[in-house]
Parts: structure tokens; sequence; C-alpha cells
């Protein structure tokens, strides 16, 4: 058994900075205690990959061709990473094992990318692997993602949340404070594709196009958009920015209230100015707030359905379950 590779992925949660990552914003994502382990012993050939939550196994004859093409879908994402990787891809026969809700909005598909990427092969720095895991969704899903998820995923951090500069991509680890609890509620399915995830980052460009890059843009500026969803756009992406960094003094200074108010105030205004959320969302959203110790609670992650986060004073009585944030992916057994 000395040849088999063991590799574990967490999935994550996005406690603020939601729709920033794609033009150089700020984001604050952490790793949560679910993974998703791809292990297998070194294959000839083709990758064969069997999941526990899929019927069909993946058999994947290299190299891959167009990776958007293979069947069944679950296994797009294993070979857009092995497309990625290109000639230098280690095959492995083996299983994919997941404790992360698929189509939840806590990056199950960004975890199965970065945990396959290692186990294929892959060595290089944790931005390096988020940047091949990102073009790797790209290929396999067409949703042209930001670069969040893959790497809170490779740069996860015990017990941090990461402030991560999008536009630089350095990563500043925020210490998730033992007074508070960091509660992930389940509301409603969603999928990225066929949503209008792709069409909020045209209208992010084609803002750009105009006034210039939005993580610098001031509020006077983005005034000045005649088009009012533009505008909106806009408006969220820097009022969002300002707030991920309100949200990490917060949380630095031991200023939960505050931090509480900024997560209400980035769901309005992913509601209102980014049109993100659904009716059950803000719906989950109000009712979790309302619960006496929640300090804060907004949806996280793409939107059109996932998850609601919310920040509370400790045993506090909610709907979902605490989350804890953990190292992000590495080898466990090789
Ligand atoms: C999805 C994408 C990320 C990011 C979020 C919204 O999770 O994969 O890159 O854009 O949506 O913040």
């Amino acid at each position: 058994m000395g040849d088999v590779i063991r590799v574990r992925a967490p999935g994550r949660v996005n406690l603020i900075g939601d729709h920033t990552d794609y033009t150089g914003g700020l984001v604050l994502p952490m790793t949560i205690d679910r993974w998703t382990v791809v292990e297998g012993e070194p294959s000839d050939g083709a990758i064969e990959l069997t999941s526990e939550s899929e019927d069909q196994p993946l058999i994947l004859d290299l190299p891959v061709l167009d990776a958007a093409a293979v069947e069944p879908p679950w296994g797009r994402f294993v070979a857009g990473v092995a497309a990625e990787i290109g000639a230098d891809v280690r095959p492995i026969r083996g299983r994919v094992t997941t404790s992360i809700p698929i189509g939840a909005g806590l990056s199950s598909s960004a975890a199965l990318e970065v945990a396959a990427a290692i186990a294929l092969g892959f060595e290089g720095t944790p931005t390096a692997l988020a940047e091949l895991c990102r073009r790797a969704e790209h290929r396999a899903s067409g949703v042209p993602c930001g670069i969040m998820d893959q790497l809170c995923i490779a740069a996860g951090v015990a017990g941090h949340a990461l402030l991560i500069d999008c536009a630089t991509l350095t990563i500043d680890p925020v210490r998730v404070p033992d007074e508070v609890a960091v509660v992930v509620q389940f509301v409603e399915h969603r999928q990225l594709d066929g949503s209008e995830y792709a069409t909020r980052v045209a209208e992010c460009a084609a803002a750009e196009e105009i006034i210039g890059p939005l993580r610098m843009a001031t509020p006077d500026l983005v005034d000045k958009l005649e088009d009012p969803v533009l505008r909106r756009r806009a408006r969220h992406v820097i009022t969002e920015n300002q707030r991920v960094r309100d949200f990490a003094a917060a949380l630095r200074s031991g200023a939960y209230v505050t931090a509480g108010h900024l997560m209400l105030r980035s769901h309005a205004s992913l509601r209102d100015d980014f049109a993100t959320s659904t009716p059950t969302m803000d719906a989950a959203v109000a009712a979790m707030a309302a619960i006496p110790g929640v300090l804060g609670a907004r949806m996280t992650g793409g939107g059109f359905g996932g998850c609601v986060v919310g920040l509370m004073e400790l045993g506090t009585q909610t709907p979902g379950w605490q989350v804890r944030a953990v190292d992000g992916a590495r080898i466990t057994r090789s």
C-alpha cells in the first residue's frame, strides 16, 4: 500500500466579501471542517475514480481533450485539473468521498479540484495550485469564477479566516475568535452554471471599461456611471470591499456587534444592488438574524441559493451547524 496517495481538501464558507474576487477585490473566507478526499494508487493509463456520492464512475483517458464534454458530469472537474496539469499528470485508480454538501455554495467543486490536483501529481505553491484549479473550473463548468474558493481551500489556516487581496493574491490570516460561533445553514440548492453569475462578471467588466478598476474606484466615480444597473453592481463591489476591511478590523478588536451589522449590510447589498439573493435566502437571513444571540447573517458565496452564514454568541440555538476553520488541503498518506 506504500504507493497509495490520499489527499483531503476542505470546503469553505465566506464570512464577507462576495462577488468581489473577480474584480481583484477583498474577500474573507474560511475553510470548514468538512472535506473531500481523493485517494488511489498509481495507474498505468487512465484516471479511474469512483465517487461515493455519485452512481457513475469516472474513466478518463489521457490526454484530456475537452473537459466540459466528459461524462459523468462530476468527472469534469477532475478532467479540467488533468488537462491543466498536462503531460506531468500522474494517473491514479481510486475513489472520491466527501462530507461537503454538493450544490450548497460551500465549494464542493473547488475542494474536488484541489484534492484531485495534488493526488494527480501537482507540486507547487498554494497560489499556483489555486490558479491551476481556477483554470480547471473554467474548463470544466464554463463558470468564469474568481480565485477565492480555490485559494482559500489551498491555503487555509486552522482557526483563521483568510483576508485575501484578489489583485495581489496576498493572504492575511484573521483569527476567528473563540468568543463567537460561525454557523452555516443550508437553505436551497443552487448551480452557478446557467445562473446569472456570468452576467454579473460581465456587468462588472462593463463598469470597469468605463471607470477603470473597481478595486480603486471611489463612490463619486461610481455615481458617474449612467447605466443604473452597472451603477448598482459597481456600488456593491466598492462598498463590499470596504465592509471586508471593516469586518476584519472588527473581528480583530472584538467588536462583534459591528461585525454582525456589516454582515447584514453585505446581505442587503447583495440583495438590492447585486441581485444575487433569492426570496428564500432573504427570509432565512431575516429569520436567523432575529434569534437572540445572533450578531449577523448573510448569504454566502455565489448566491442564487446555497447557504446562509451567521455570526453568533456561543451557545446560541439556531438552525444549521457550527463550523470550525481548519487547515487547507494536504496529503494525509503517500
Ligand atoms: C463563487 C465563485 C467565487 C466567488 C463567489 C462569490 O463561489 O466560485 O470565485 O466569485 O462565487 O463571491
